[in-house]
């Protein structure tokens, strides 16, 4: 009996110790990362304000560069730091390469069947092969070079008739529009005549998918369409369907014929490779998975390059000796008396400093696309659940302090002289195009836009801001959707700087 007596404390520390070793595993199983309390219904929604990118921003200095939310009904984690989106983006890439399901993305994609929402698996796999390898390569970037001159020629030429007239240029407008011009033809083949425009559709689609949809997350509230967007949206599908059937259609017929296209656009290019592909990567991409991917292709050409050029021209009008550098580095690879070609531009190194700094300090799109996490995971010691929806604040990240050491809100594109820092995501501390799985497929395309563009804009004229504007009063005010441009269209006088005409 005595002996039992003595063990009795000894067998009660023992489960004493037992207990709590349970208890703190299981707290460290769902110990979620640090967050704000959560409203009912509401959750945190209230926190995201007008710019969610700021607001994020703001209260990832508080609860940490990994921080959960609830957004509405929906558990989010957003990710601030370079270090922790290299966990997210890399490390369990594979965990995050899925994303949410949204209404905009099921009525407008045909059940989220295009590159930018569809869930990660078999077909996306597929797909995003075939756009990579038979539209976006290097050499498919080539082949619409003859385009892309000749559609800058003749905005350069309208630019030059109004420094002529010594008449303000509508910058915004007429960047945005040349864009778009050379997307759509590069996609849909020649501009639409205005029998089917789905330049002007997919834009208003574009806002409907940037606008903030309470549907997505207050699931319960989905049916009453209080917004009104369902109707909208339902209502703009079925008109870009319509039109991109009657693009498809055109194409089939001349194809049929055996009709010589003048450029062989990514329409012509998807249905030449169609059959071939499906049966050699054992896929089936059908008619309707076609108009969604080419609807998701221009949906993320356009806006894209033409914000990241409305960017940078602002930042050279309010830097003077950015741009005066950057002339003078065009002067001297490319000479006056010649405009700038594609092949000049890997010469450019200060011209991709200038854009390597606009997208550190104006990521066009700062929260990158929504992932979702797969399945139920644990990383630095938060639990993280599947279906979470992970958010990854890349304009955060251009700003930390740790990384971009002096004063991070200056535009100095020197930061990244004799640096190795990349586009492609490798480096997380500037992640303009994502990383991983999902980062852009569009990228070299994009790059080579942004930087033509760019360069011939400024090679061929210099830029004042109309009378009694001085460049520090430059509103730089951004607003809020899928894309990031600024709020305000930008006016500048041009005058022809080169010895050409
Ligand atoms: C300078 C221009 C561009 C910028 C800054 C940009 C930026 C981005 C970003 C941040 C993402 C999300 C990546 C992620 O979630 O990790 C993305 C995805 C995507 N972009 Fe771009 N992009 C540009 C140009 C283009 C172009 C020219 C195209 C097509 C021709 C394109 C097509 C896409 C598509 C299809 C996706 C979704 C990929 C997927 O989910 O698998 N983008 N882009």
């Amino acid at each position: 009996m005595l002996p039992f007596l003595l063990l009795l404390p000894l067998l009660f520390l023992l489960s004493a110790l037992f207990l709590s070793q349970c208890l703190r595993r299981l707290n460290s199983v769902r110990k979620q990362p640090p967050g704000p309390l959560a409203w009912p219904v509401i959750g945190n929604l209230h926190l995201l304000g007008t710019l969610p990118h700021r607001s994020l921003h703001s209260l990832a200095k508080r609860y940490g560069p990994i921080m959960s939310l609830r957004l509405g009904q929906v558990p989010a984690v957003v990710v601030s730091s370079p270090e922790a989106a290299e966990l997210f983006l890399k490390t369990h890439d594979v965990v995050f390469a899925s994303r949410p399901k949204s209404q905009s993305a099921e009525i407008l994609s045909y059940g989220s069947k295009g590159m930018i929402f569809s869930e990660y698996g078999p077909y996306w796999r597929n797909m995003r092969k075939l756009c990579t390898s038979h539209l976006l390569s290097a050499s498919k970037v080539d082949m619409f070079l003859p385009l892309r001159r000749e559609e800058l020629r003749r905005l350069v030429k309208s630019i030059e008739k109004s420094a002529e007239a010594r008449e303000a240029v509508d910058l915004t407008e007429e960047v945005g529009r040349l864009v778009e011009d050379i997307m759509y033809k590069m996609i849909f083949g020649s501009n639409n005549d205005g029998r089917c425009d789905v330049k002007g559709l997919v834009r208003e689609a574009l806002n409907l998918v940037g606008a903030f949809n309470i549907a997505d997350f207050v699931p319960f509230l989905a049916p009453l369409d209080i917004q009104g967007l369902t109707r909208r949206l339902l209502k703009i599908s079925k008109k870009i369907d319509e039109a991109i059937e009657t693009v498809i259609r055109e194409h089939e017929e001349a194809l049929l014929v055996g009709q010589n296209r003048e450029h062989k656009d990514f329409v012509y290019l998807l249905l030449s490779c169609m059959d071939t592909y499906n049966q050699q990567h054992n896929s089936v991409i059908d008619r309707t998975n076609t108009k969604a991917i080419l609807q998701d292709i221009f949906a993320g050409a356009s806006d894209t390059s033409a914000t990241v050029i409305m960017w940078a021209f602002p930042e050279l009008i309010r830097n003077p000796s950015v741009m005066e550098k950057l002339q003078l580095e065009l002067e001297n690879k490319v000479g006056t008396s010649k405009m700038v070609e594609e092949a000049d531009l890997p010469r450019l190194t200060y011209l991709d400093m200038v854009i390597k700094e606009t997208m550190r300090l104006h990521p066009v799109v700062p929260l990158l696309l929504p992932r979702v996490c797969r399945e139920d995971i644990t990383i630095n010691g938060y639990c993280i659940k599947k279906n979470t929806r992970i958010i990854v604040n890349a304009w955060s990240i251009g700003r930390d302090p740790k990384i971009w050491s002096h004063n991070v809100e200056l535009f100095c594109p020197e930061r990244f002289l004799d640096s190795n820092i990349d586009y492609r995501g490798y480096d997380f501390q500037f992640l303009p195009f994502g990383s991983g799985r999902r980062g852009c497929p569009g990228l070299q395309l994009g790059l080579i836009t942004v930087k033509l563009i760019l360069a011939q804009l400024v090679h061929c004229f210099n830029w004042k801001l109309p009378e009694g504007m001085s460049p520090d009063e430059l509103d730089m005010t951004e607003t809020f959707g899928l894309v990031v441009p600024r709020a305000n269209h930008l006016l500048a006088l041009p005058s022809y700087r080169l010895s050409i005409n």
